[in-house]
């Protein structure tokens, strides 16, 4: 089995979209096999994000994401987890998103757009252990 690392992100949470987005991660047949609910610190936003430092919108994406509760998820499924994630969730932009995509459903802004998903393997073996350094 295969592994990837999800956030519900503040606003979805904010929302109350914790059911409708991981109903859509489970009727797809991928299952959650761990889950927190949890105010990310800054230091682990930024590590997380790390790859946009520097860029015009690191801080507010990173007071977005501490901003209050995220749900944290490691999701599993027979293989390249973090690609159907990825066509799960839509494109970054939600004016963007084709509609059947959780952002293209459910969000209309870039800062708001609900959820996080690894966009590699090796991005979602580094998030994990961010997130979750207990896991086997
Ligand atoms: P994420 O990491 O949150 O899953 O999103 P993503 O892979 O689809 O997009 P990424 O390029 O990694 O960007 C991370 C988040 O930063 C915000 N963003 N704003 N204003 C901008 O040009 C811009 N670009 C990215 C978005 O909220 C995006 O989810
Ligand atoms: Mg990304």
């Amino acid at each position: 089995m295969d592994r990837t690392f999800v956030i519900v992100k503040p606003d979805g949470v904010e929302r109350r979209l914790i059911g409708e987005i991981v109903a859509r991660l489970e009727r797809k047949q991928l299952s959650v096999v761990a889950a927190e609910l949890r105010t990310i610190d800054r230091a682990t936003a930024e590590q997380h994000y790390g790859e946009h430092a520097g860029k015009p919108f690191f801080n507010d994406l990173v007071a977005f994401i501490t901003r209050s509760p995220a749900l944290l998820l490691v999701i599993e499924g027979p293989g390249e987890t973090f690609k159907v994630v990825r066509n799960l969730m839509g494109a970054t932009n939600p004016k963007d998103s084709a509609p059947g995509t959780i952002r293209g459903d459910l969000a209309i802004e870039m800062g708001e757009n609900l959820i996080h998903g690894s966009d590699s393997p090796e991005a979602a073996a580094r998030e994990i252990a961010l997130f979750f350094p207990n896991l086997a």
